[in-house]
């Protein structure tokens, strides 16, 4: 039993009484007569409590809350988000009746204010919470699955004239376990294959946590095609980190040994801190992939110094890493020159905006590169929206992303 899944209940349950008491009026509405209202409302987050508890009571089997259902997940997730939004109103209306309190100890009868809800306040919170659940359900509804062609030109001194617009689709944080449906997966395939890409890269977060993710999609990937191979590096969720289990203990070892064999049979090639010359006709250039490396918390057995030992730096050379803040710890300062780096990870956060000249997302105040292209001293990184998603089922502004990088020599 884990006791600590009662604080979030408690969190969840106080977030319910104050958005129900302070809209007391409008829950106790009829409709055909009958208090409706109020029981569906305390019914969904009964229903809510009993689906959090159930999937938690016995964590220590990890497997229980890994087994939950995404969109099940996702939809509590929305509909707290949705009531949290509306209690900031709710919340600045309470502080001005708080003032109102102290003020009217101070005034006769006739000259008491009316401490009741300011009605715009109060239609603000509804209006708030109203607004983030319709636009975070079409998000779920309608983009979960709304795959969206970026397209790239990427320009690379000393590229070789001959493989000018080179075509790579770059692909990241497929998120197996959240994906949910073959049918989908397949349509993305089905574009990327269209595109007649020369190489497909996909850098990493390939499941959520279990190589068991992988089984239903194993054979639709494996019809990912490309002239020149299909590449992959490894992102944090691909180590079996987050459920629980320890480390290079036996079960580690085992679902980590799993992912990596799978990778290879769903036609990856997996590049583990180690570099490939892509030879095309009579020129070349460097593929370097590491494992994760991440800033704070994340795992960091990416090295490298390692990945790039066998090779020169007299080629172009692109480098795959999953985590976009290696590039400026490590890469961006390194002796050794790499001209383009290819990562995801961010997710885009699932949510911002995204129009032609204007890009914004939260996520942009945790990582500076967060989606499509930079510049900084003459290297480049490309980010990865994410094809999959993680916890929202859905997405708001920021579409499931399918790059088609188009390279060439910088003239
Ligand atoms: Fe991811
Ligand atoms: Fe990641």
């Amino acid at each position: 039993m884990n006791y600590f899944i009662f604080i979030p209940l408690i969190f969840l349950l106080l977030i319910d009484i104050y958005f129900f008491q302070s809209n007391c009026d409008l829950f106790e509405k009829k409709l055909f007569k009958i208090t409706i209202y109020k029981y569906l409302y305390w019914t969904v987050s009964i229903a809510v409590y009993s689906i959090l508890f159930y999937h938690s009571y016995d964590y220590q089997n990890e497997s229980k809350f890994v087994n939950m259902k995404p969109y099940v997940f996702s939809l509590i997730f929305v509909i707290y988000i949705s009531k949290f939004s509306g209690i900031f109103a709710l919340f600045l209306d309470d502080l001005i009746r708080l003032f109102k309190v102290f003020f009217n100890l101070f005034q006769s009868n006739e000259d008491k204010v009316d401490l009741s809800r300011i009605k715009f306040l109060k239609n603000a919170s509804l209006f708030t919470a109203a607004a983030v659940f319709s636009t975070l359900s079409y998000g779920m509804i309608v983009n979960r699955y709304r795959f969206k062609v970026y397209t790239q030109k990427i320009k690379i001194k000393n590229w070789p004239n001959s493989l000018n617009n080179f075509k790579i689709v770059h692909i990241s944080d497929l998120h197996l376990g959240s994906f949910e449906s073959v049918e989908k997966l397949e349509e993305a395939i089905d574009i990327i294959n269209s595109k007649n890409p020369d190489l497909i890269l996909f850098t990493g977060d390939l499941v959520n946590n279990s190589f068991t993710e992988i089984q239903p999609f194993k054979k639709s990937l494996q019809n990912l095609k490309s002239k020149y191979g299909n590449f992959s590096v490894l992102g944090n969720h691909d180590y079996g980190d987050y459920i629980g289990i320890k480390r290079n203990s036996n079960k580690w070892i085992e679902n980590f040994n799993n992912l990596l064999k799978m990778q290879e049979e769903c036609g990856f090639k997996l590049l583990m801190n180690e570099s490939i010359e892509i030879k095309i006709n009579d020129v070349s250039f460097n593929l370097v992939g590491v494992e994760n490396w991440g800033v704070g918390r994340f795992n960091k057995d990416g090295d490298f110094d390692k990945a790039i030992k066998n090779i020169g730096n007299n080629k172009p050379t692109i480098l795959m890493s999953h985590d976009p803040s290696h590039w400026r710890e490590v890469i961006l300062n390194h002796d050794f020159n790499i001209d383009l780096q290819l990562s995801g990870h961010t997710h885009g956060m699932q949510f911002g905006i995204e129009i032609p000249s204007f890009k914004w997302s939260p996520i942009k105040y945790r990582y500076k590169e967060w989606a499509g292209l930079y510049k900084k001293n003459n290297k480049q990184i490309y980010v990865n929206r994410g094809l999959g998603h993680l916890a929202y089922t859905g997405r708001v502004g920021i579409l499931p992303d399918i790059s088609l990088l188009n390279i060439s020599n910088e003239v």
